[in-house]
């Protein structure tokens, strides 16, 4: 278990933004080198300033997540600069929304590519050389509750992040089997007021087409992220807590459970999925 981060080594992907900005800083506030990794160079920049500002050191490395030479050139790079990395965030992300008959076929290349393979990417990179280094080290995986449960409009975002959990369920085995003193958590918060509602400022053009029946439900997903009850900085906060205790479900949002129980509850006792979601006005449209 990773008790002590200080004069250690962590890299977060999605660093630019949100979610990412908040574990960089809360990383650096416990005395930790932080390698920040985004497409938004902007974004890491004001990251940057920011753990400038706490007397921290940081270095920003430009990585697409879903380009697998790119996470490797950044695993390579964070050894070259710092000599060791002991914590790694899996944590870039994007969302789409909208039901799963008319998402496009660039909506799941885009999103699997960045949320799944993108972690794909970072534990084939970091987990061989965590290995050669030795000591203890620890791999945190961005998934969401919608890792745990199922909603409509959901299904592109829903299935990457399915994929996160069960990757990281699989990690975590393996390097038990291994007899590895590598940790892994696996982050799973609701909604959090973040650039998330907003993740196609960084679409590429050639995967720019969108499920055409998305608007009602992207209206929905930022209503209830305006209305985030727990902040980023919260979310950070318990997951470097979850890193020092090596917790491996990391439920920022209390009240989910209830839902998972639903799903569980659903398969154990031969149920229908139960819809635990709110009422998503405009929906329903055939499309
Ligand atoms: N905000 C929420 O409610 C919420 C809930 C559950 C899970 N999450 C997850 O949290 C993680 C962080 O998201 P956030 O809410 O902070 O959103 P955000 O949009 O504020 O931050 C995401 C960051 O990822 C970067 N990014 C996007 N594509 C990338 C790529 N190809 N390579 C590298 N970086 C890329 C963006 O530039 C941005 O800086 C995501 O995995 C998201 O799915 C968010």
């Amino acid at each position: 278990m990773m008790r002590e981060l200080k004069g250690k080594t962590a890299v977060v992907t999605g660093a630019g933004s949100g979610i990412g900005r908040e574990l960089a800083l809360a990383c650096a506030r416990e005395g930790m080198g932080v390698v920040l990794a985004d497409i938004d160079d902007a974004g890491m920049r004001e990251t940057g300033a920011a753990i400038a500002a706490l007397g921290a050191r940081a270095e920003s490395i430009r990585c697409d997540v879903s380009n697998p030479l790119e996470v490797e050139a950044l695993a390579a790079r964070a050894w070259e600069r710092f000599g060791a990395v002991h914590l790694l965030f899996n944590n870039a992300g994007v969302a789409v929304a909208g039901p799963a008959w008319t998402a496009t076929l660039e909506d799941w290349k885009w999103t699997l590519g960045i949320n799944l393979m993108g972690v794909v990417h970072g534990v084939r990179s970091f987990v061989p050389r965590m290995l050669a280094q030795g000591g203890e080290c620890h791999v945190v995986n961005t998934a969401s509750v919608a890792g745990l449960v199922d909603i409509p409009g959901s299904a592109v975002y829903c299935v990457s992040k399915h994929g996160v959990v069960a990757l990281s369920e699989c990690l975590y085995h393996d390097l038990r089997v291994a007899k590895a003193s590598i940790g892994v958590s696996v982050l799973c918060p609701a909604y959090v007021n973040t650039g998330i509602g907003d993740s196609a400022r960084n679409r590429p053009t050639e995967l720019a087409a969108t499920n055409p029946l998305a608007a009602p439900y992207e209206e929905a997903v930022r209503h209830a992220l305006l209305h985030g009850k727990i902040t980023a900085a919260d979310v950070a906060r318990v997951t470097l807590e979850g890193v020092k205790s090596g917790r491996f479900y990391i439920l920022t949002h209390e009240k989910i459970k209830g839902a998972i129980e639903a799903r569980m509850r659903d398969i154990l006792e031969d149920r229908t999925p139960t819809d635990v979601s709110r009422p998503v006005p405009g929906a329903g449209a055939r499309g």
